[in-house]
């Protein structure tokens, strides 16, 4: 069944949503619009563009909330935010407030996903953190001992107990079915971390590990068919950096 009702009292049959629908499961009759039979992703277009709030998605509630639109947000201001984000190493021992934590999940959730699967999901380590870190640690010190072939840079550092997490006070587990969901998501809650004043690291040595360690996986209790695609560290930067870094030039062609 589809999933979409209008309200042929409240529709005046712009075609407003027939248009912008994706799947093309809504259409035109006798000045209505009408959902079609299947093929909706409950993407919510179509209830989002109407401008009479005649439609409605069975799966979700609505609730008519008002659009702000990225043109609102000062472009400036937002790429120099983004040019000024640096990797955070050093965390202060300061815990991450609820309502923040909140946020930056709200943003991820509300990130495009391939034919609207939302099908990304965040784990945050909370207890189980030191004993994910020290399955880590373990396991990098193992490999370190091995002569590391695998990591050649292993044999330069020292795997501290906090290598991995730097002492930071939360760490999300953002994992999918999707590696190009998963990995959007985490921008979108990197960014959204960033603007509460947060830093971020991205522990690309965790998802090593958890590709390595069934021990670290089973902690993880991730959802079925789901893998680790990022490691989210995030915590009050105890470091400020005072310029912007340099970058190599775009690669960038226009054909
Ligand atoms: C997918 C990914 C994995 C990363 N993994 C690690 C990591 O395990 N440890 C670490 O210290 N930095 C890690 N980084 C941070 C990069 O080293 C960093 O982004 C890069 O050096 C550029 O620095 P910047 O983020 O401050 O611009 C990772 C970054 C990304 C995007």
């Amino acid at each position: 069944m589809n999933p979409i009702t209008v309200n042929e009292e409240k529709c005046i049959g712009c075609s407003l949503c027939v248009n912008d629908c994706p799947s093309a499961c809504l259409y035109l009759k006798n000045g209505k619009a009408h959902a079609g039979k299947s093929g909706c992703i409950e993407c919510g277009h179509c209830y989002a563009i109407c401008p009479q709030g005649a439609i409605r998605l069975s799966s979700y509630p609505c609730e008519d909330e008002p659009v702000v639109s990225m043109t609102e947000l000062d472009s400036e201001t937002l790429l120099s935010a983004m040019r000024s984000r640096r990797t955070i190493r050093h965390f202060m021992d300061k815990p991450v407030e609820e309502e923040k934590i909140r946020k930056i999940l709200e943003a991820g959730r509300y990130c495009p996903t391939g034919g609207n699967s939302q099908n990304v999901s965040y784990t945050i380590l909370g207890s189980r953190q030191a004993e994910a870190e020290a399955i880590c640690v373990a396991l990098f010190r193992r490999g370190q001992k091995l002569g590391a072939p695998l990591v050649e840079f292993l044999k330069r550092i020292q795997i501290s107990d906090s290598f991995f997490f730097k002492g930071a006070p939360l760490v999300i587990v953002v994992s999918g079915k999707d590696d190009v969901n998963a990995a959007l998501a985490s921008s979108y809650v990197e960014i959204m971390a960033e603007s509460l004043g947060l830093g971020v690291l991205y522990s690309g040595f965790f998802r090593v590990c958890a590709g390595i360690s069934g021990k670290l996986r089973k902690l993880l209790e991730l959802p079925k068919g789901h893998k680790v695609v990022t490691c989210m560290v995030i915590g009050y930067p105890s470091v400020k950096y005072q310029r912007i870094v340099p970058r190599k030039d775009l690669q960038m062609k226009r054909l």
